[in-house]
């Protein structure tokens, strides 16, 4: 399909404005602000997006109005006038690229902490306790009403004069809708009971809202639609909202959401993660506008341009939200308009994006590492300008093939040495989890963008020194991985199999399992799901609080929900201290971390654990005495953003780094963030 004719690239006329193309991204709070302020980080963050030829972006997710709405998640201070410059800035630079800037604003209601902020109470609707965030809100009085409606008021005239193109007001498990919503409105005054009534709240901030911005300001909601739940809004009642919302005149687009968001569960239905329905919620946005005749915009997991495309093509939508797409590729539409859509980087949806803020980090990319690192590593990474180099690197993981990536970015000659069969480390366990499977992007992608580059990838190569010297590389980069190890055991240890064996089908599990994880990750609870999947009984037992701490609240959802559909027994505060073999069992001693008293004995057939990895560096401390740099790395140098490998052996040949589980047990991400920040630092030879 020509650009030309492509109906993602078709401009979209609303109300005044014209966005140059179909696509959006929505609302998402990256939780990348300052003190509630969106500064340097934030902005950069936005602006790469619109360099990437995005036609609207949907600043914030949850701005918050009024004070007694505490961050939940990094929100931004809608409520207060310092963030004006802040946005204009944002304004100012994106629409240098002719991208429409807008923002979501809200009263978070119940979903967020009582203990947050300045510690003024939260409230909703209703004093219904929200399970996600453990509030318990007072019901909301007239004069806390009056309060936040003008709050609103005062909050999008905020956004206007800091030169946004428009607002978004949010109304799916925060305040607003909590009135709608008969799970949290169970008033019996003119706020409850009857449609209009749990209407008058949205129609009041409405009101002030027009009566502060004017006419002509975009104003939109993002709105539930269907709650798709026994105790919430009905889909006839919710597309009665849409309805009247549309025929109001005060409102300008529906943003549809399907779904509710009181708990990780549901979360994940309204924000699919990997491993489920791609764009589930699509023809339901799409039934609305056919019903409202009214521009709509939706996001749910519409991660490949196809799918947006038919999204477009087949009047489904107005503006099609790809989000986390765009975390992870800010540059899709330039992409797409230069015929070089192969080349987008995809969201493998793993949502380590979306976890990382509800655990109180910033927004980042499994396998996007510069994404909310603008202002320090670049989305499109530059030639050298410096002599072309050769480079090894060692190890066709994903940070070796990152390292391959960013170097023959740069110009460099660059060859990859893979000790096994095929490339991929240790994504290529984890995506023997059928769930899991997308994170194979991760590598094809890399493989894909390798074979573009012209970097050569030779396998079953266990390379050696001698293999390395012969190529007279100016820079060896060391990414060999990790290989499982065990967790301490006072005895048995010859008696356990670790999770990778199970995850491999190396070896097959056998019941009674007592699985025993100190990691607290994907690969624990990853062979956890695969023998509960396969009917075998299953104990697993952590010696933390809770388990699997290390993966976030929406990725723990499937893992919960293999877990309690299979009957597994979890065990926590509990800690494996040996296993010794009895008849034709084993027997696995169970210690505490808070008691010397509390000890039990297990009788089971197998015994797996999961303790990390310990790092393949054979190869690393064999050409350590060999390099420029003594295999040293300067950090303060890194951090300062300069070449990070000190010369410390002038008369030798190579520098050399290492990078992801070669160094230490940690995650794609960190493989990938050392593979790109080394690569577009280091100089492969002092010039
Ligand atoms: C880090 C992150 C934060 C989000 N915060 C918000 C938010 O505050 N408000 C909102 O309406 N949606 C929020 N979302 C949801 C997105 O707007 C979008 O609906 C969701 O990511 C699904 O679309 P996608 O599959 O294109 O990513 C957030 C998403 C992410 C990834
Ligand atoms: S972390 Fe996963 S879901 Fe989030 S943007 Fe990156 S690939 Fe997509």
């Amino acid at each position: 399909m020509t650009s030309s004719k492509d109906p993602l690239l078709q401009p979209y006329r609303l109300k005044h404005l014209t966005l140059k193309n179909r696509i959006m991204s929505t609302a998402h709070e990256p939780a990348y602000s300052e003190d509630g302020m969106p500064k340097d980080r934030y902005r950069l963050y936005h602006l790469e997006k619109a360099k990437g030829g995005m036609a609207l972006t949907m600043t914030a997710g949850s701005a918050i109005v009024s004070e007694d709405s505490p961050p939940a998640f990094g929100n931004l201070y809608a409520y207060s006038d310092e963030i004006v410059p802040w946005l204009k800035k944002i304004a100012d630079d994106c629409h240098e690229h002719d991208c429409a800037v807008m923002i979501q604003l809200t009263h978070l209601g119940r979903r967020t902490g009582w203990n947050k902020g300045d510690w003024l109470p939260v409230l909703s609707a209703s004093p219904v306790r929200e399970a996600a965030h453990r509030s318990f809100p007072k019901e909301i009085e007239d004069w806390d009403i009056e309060r936040i409606v003008g709050d609103y008021a005062a909050a999008a005239a905020r956004m206007q004069a800091a030169g946004l193109d428009g607002i978004e007001l949010e109304a799916y498990g925060h305040l607003m809708d909590g009135f709608w919503s008969p799970a949290t409105n169970h008033r019996d005054d003119d706020f409850g009971g009857s449609l209009d009534n749990r209407l008058r709240f949205t129609n009041m901030v409405l009101d002030a809202i027009r009566a502060s911005v004017g006419a002509d300001f975009i104003v939109g909601i993002r709105m539930v639609a269907d709650e798709d739940w026994d105790k919430g809004l009905s889909k006839e009642e919710g597309i009665e909202i849409a309805r009247r919302l549309a025929g109001s005149g005060r409102v300008d687009f529906l943003n549809i959401i399907r779904g509710h968001i009181d708990h990780d569960a549901p979360l994940t239905k309204v924000i699919p993660i990997q491993g489920m329905a791609a764009s589930p919620h699509l023809d339901f946005a799409g039934e609305v506008r056919a019903a409202t005749k009214f521009p709509v915009f939706h996001a749910a997991r519409i991660a490949d341009v196809a799918t947006a495309r038919h999204a477009i093509a087949e009047g489904k939508l107005d503006m099609v939200g790809m989000t986390r797409a765009h975390i992870a590729d800010p540059h899709i539409v330039r992409k797409i308009e230069e015929g070089r859509e192969a080349e987008i980087r995809p969201c493998v949806g793993a949502t380590y994006c979306l976890d990382r803020i509800y655990e109180g980090g910033g927004a980042l990319c499994i396998h996007n590492a510069a994404t909310g690192r603008e202002a320090i590593v670049p989305h499109v990474i530059r030639k050298s300008e410096g002599p072309k180099r050769k480079a090894v690197v060692v190890g066709a993981g994903p940070a070796g093939l990152e390292a391959a990536r960013v170097l023959a970015e740069r110009g460099h000659q660059v060859e990859v040495l893979e000790a096994t069969g095929a490339a991929g480390g240790q994504i290529l366990l984890a995506q023997r989890n059928p769930r899991r499977r997308e994170l194979i992007g991760i590598i094809d992608w890399r493989l894909a963008e390798l074979e573009r580059l012209g970097v050569p990838i030779h396998y079953n190569v266990f390379a050696g020194v001698d293999d390395i010297e012969e190529r007279a590389p100016d820079l060896v980069v060391v990414a060999t991985g990790g290989i499982a190890q065990n967790p301490a055991l006072d005895a048995g240890d010859n008696l356990v199999v670790s999770s990778w064996d199970i995850i491999a089908g190396a070896v097959k599990p056998e019941g009674p399992v007592l699985l025993y994880d100190d990691n607290g990750a994907h690969s624990g609870m990853t062979a956890a799901e695969l023998i509960a999947r396969a009917g075998v009984e299953l104990e697993i037992v952590s010696p933390e609080r809770m388990f699997a701490p290390e993966i976030g609240g929406m990725n723990h959802v499937p893992y919960a929900a293999a877990f309690a559909e299979h009957n597994v027994r979890v065990t926590i505060n509990t800690r494996l201290k040996s296993v010794r073999r009895d008849a034709n069992g084993l027997i696995a001693t169970l210690g505490s971390d808070f008691s010397g008293k509390a000890v039990v004995e297990r009788r089971v057939a197998q015994v797996v654990v999961e303790h990390g990895t310990l790092p393949m560096d054979e190869l690393y401390r064999e050409l350590k005495p060999l390099s420029r740099n003594l295999g040293a790395v300067d950090y303060k140098a890194l951090l300062r953003g300069e070449n990070p490998i000190p010369q410390r052996n002038p008369a030798a040949g190579f520098d050399m780094f290492r990078i992801g589980d070669a160094v230490s047990s940690r995650n794609i991400h960190a493989g990938i963030y050392d593979a790109l920040r080394y690569g577009v630092l280091v100089r492969a030879k002092p010039v």
